[in-house]
């Protein structure tokens, strides 16, 4: 089924310009008036939006693009819905999704109270404006009241509760959603598919698995079928552009086929980041089109991280709209299998990961690069094919002083900036870290701060502890593999010191400390050659996440693939100032 051709609704946006308005470098497919009026702006905020009759500029309809390939959705974001939000969803979508109100403590936070009122007005929106609408979610191990699988040697009332609130539920919205996230993130992070192909051993310890054990998620999609027989039935997880990830995945959906699990489709969150190619995309869309499902990227995002000011730079909304770009390029060759794309929000500025930018229009409500990206994936890439491959570097400093190596945070960090590795790599949660960098004539060092509120390093392998690692690459080559300058120091959260490729200097060293909510990390790393004030080396840290003996988070200060242990090329950079 595609999407109901509706008609091209030329929309009428106001041009603020100045501030957050530097996505007006369109490409030829827009029919875009130029905007000229309001050329003198203050700084605009978020809230400070202009009102429709200022100047007006078209932008092309991306549900009237796409009308052939897939339906086109967002987020309905309740509460903070004004008239620029209506206008938009108007003319650029054709489907919508609850931001919160429908996940389980939306409709049942009191046990045997269910709460549909915010949902009942958002159907009646849907409808005045000609939007489908997805339910999400019905199983997942957050947004969800503690009374919920609260005894884990209960087996039987929890499965009672598991079948009261899928059939309320979804038997109230029965007839009127295109389709339920039925179970939500269900498999774990960091975990790959085992040599006897059991997905059940990669699925999440959350409350369900623990009170029921593996078979929730079958008796999940059996109670939905049950309550709303003519709903596709949706698995929904984010990372599934990680191959790991999607084998476990494809694994799990192939079992349930086979066994008669009423499953539908496999939704793709699609929570991804500039500079990540999108060859992991196509993996998985390439994996599941062998599934007889229907397949949709349901929370699509792609965040900029380290953007130099309070909103990006032409050159920044670039980058993420060629990351935009190769994502849609992706998809259409897959059209015949996506059902929907939905973006998780429309402007920035209301997005749940905001301060990094990740969405087709800024706080003004002016399209970005990105927008125009995803309007013509094709000839955006051909346009900016001299910047293809370009990755964001994030720069920092490291301050001129000698500390004692001892765990002890003396007083000479304080002049050092923070550096913050909060890139998230594996997932989109988990432990991130602040550092410092100091630097002498002989020796960087680091102290990083982390916070992580449960600490793990009960697994064999070492990166699978709650860990940091730093990257140093003295020149500064950015080199495909590590060459003799090239190094990879890990330290655990109890001070156990581990290297992946290295020079062998002597003179490593490192305590950890634990501390309220964390734990920190003081290294020194000598300098194979000699540094001088302005000497710009290759660096990125790593803060690794681990619980249950196994590790569920990456983040990074600047390398925003899992491959900083193989080659410097991603590495940021550390300046040695005085
Ligand atoms: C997010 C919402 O956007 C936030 O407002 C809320 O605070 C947390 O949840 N995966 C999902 C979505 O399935 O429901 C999440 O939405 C983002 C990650």
């Amino acid at each position: 089924m595609r999407a109901k051709k509706l008609c091209a609704v030329a929309l009428t946006l106001c041009m603020l310009g100045a501030t957050g308005c530097q996505g007006s470098s369109k490409n030829d497919t827009t029919t875009s008036t130029e905007a000229t009026t309001v050329a003198e702006t203050t700084e605009a905020s978020a809230t400070d939006v202009a009102t429709t009759d200022d100047a007006t500029a078209e932008i092309p309809s991306l549900k009237e693009i796409y009308k052939d390939d897939f339906l086109i959705g967002t987020i309905y974001a309740e509460g903070s819905l004004n008239e620029k939000d209506v206008a938009l969803m108007d003319s650029q979508f054709n489907v919508i999704t609850p931001e919160n109100i429908m996940k389980p403590e939306g409709m049942q936070n009191v046990e045997g109270t269910f709460t549909y009122t915010s949902a009942d007005k958002m159907i009646e929106f849907a409808n005045e404006h000609n939007l489908k609408v997805v339910g999400h979610n019905l199983a997942w191990h957050q947004q969800s009241p503690s009374w919920m699988a609260q005894d884990k040697n209960d087996r039987d009332k929890a499965i009672e509760q598991l079948k009261s609130h899928i059939t309320n539920v979804a038997g109230h919205y029965k007839g009127k959603l295109i389709s339920w996230d039925v179970v939500n993130e269900a498999i774990e992070d960091g975990v790959s598919l085992p040599a006897d192909g059991d997905w059940t051993k990669c699925l999440r310890k959350n409350q369900w698995y623990n009170a029921i054990g593996p078979e929730y998620l079958a008796m999940a999609f059996q109670f939905a079928r049950e309550a709303d027989p003519d709903c596709k039935l949706y698995y929904n997880d984010y990372n599934l552009e990680l191959q790991q990830k999607a084998d476990v995945a494809y694994a799990m959906l192939k079992d349930f086929l086979e066994q008669g699990v009423p499953i539908d489709g496999i939704g793709i969150q699609g929570h991804m980041q500039t500079g990540v190619p999108a060859g992991g995309l196509d993996y998985a869309l390439s994996r599941f089109s062998e599934l007889d499902i229907e397949i949709s990227v349901t929370e699509l995002d792609v965040t900029y991280n380290g953007a130099a000011g309070p909103s990006l730079t032409e050159e920044e909304q670039v980058k993420q709209a060629i990351t935009y770009a190769q994502i849609f390029k992706t998809l259409k060759n897959h059209s015949d299998k996506v059902e929907r794309v939905t973006f998780w929000g429309t402007v920035d500025s209301q997005s749940w990961r905001g301060e990094s930018f990740p969405l087709l229009f800024d706080s003004l409500y002016q399209p970005k690069e990105a927008f125009y990206a995803v309007a013509d994936p094709e000839g955006y890439l051909e346009k900016h094919a001299e910047d293809l491959g370009v990755m964001p570097t994030v720069e920092a400093n490291a301050t001129y002083g000698t500390p004692t190596v001892d765990g002890e945070e003396d007083e000479i960090w304080k002049d050092a900036e923070d550096i913050k590795i909060n890139r998230q790599v594996m997932a989109w949660e988990g432990a991130t870290g602040t550092a410092k960098a100091l630097w002498d004539e002989n020796n960087l060092y680091i102290l990083v701060h982390v916070k992580d509120d449960a600490l793990d390093a009960t697994a064999e392998n070492a990166y699978e502890h709650d860990s940091i690692e730093l990257f140093v690459d003295e020149d500064n080559g950015k080199t495909a593999s590590y060459g003799a300058d090239d190094g990879q120091y890990r330290i655990d959260v109890n001070g156990e010191i581990t290297f992946g490729t290295y020079p062998g200097q002597d003179g490593v060293k490192g305590f950890a400390v634990k501390e309220d909510g964390g734990y920190r990390i003081e290294m020194v790393i000598p300098f194979t050659a000699p540094v001088t004030e302005n000497t710009v080396i290759g660096f990125d840290a790593q803060v690794n996440d681990a619980k249950d003996g196994a590790r569920i988070s990456v983040a990074k200060f600047c390398d925003s693939t899992d491959n900083s242990y193989m080659t410097t090329e991603n590495f940021g950079t550390l300046k040695l100032v005085k």
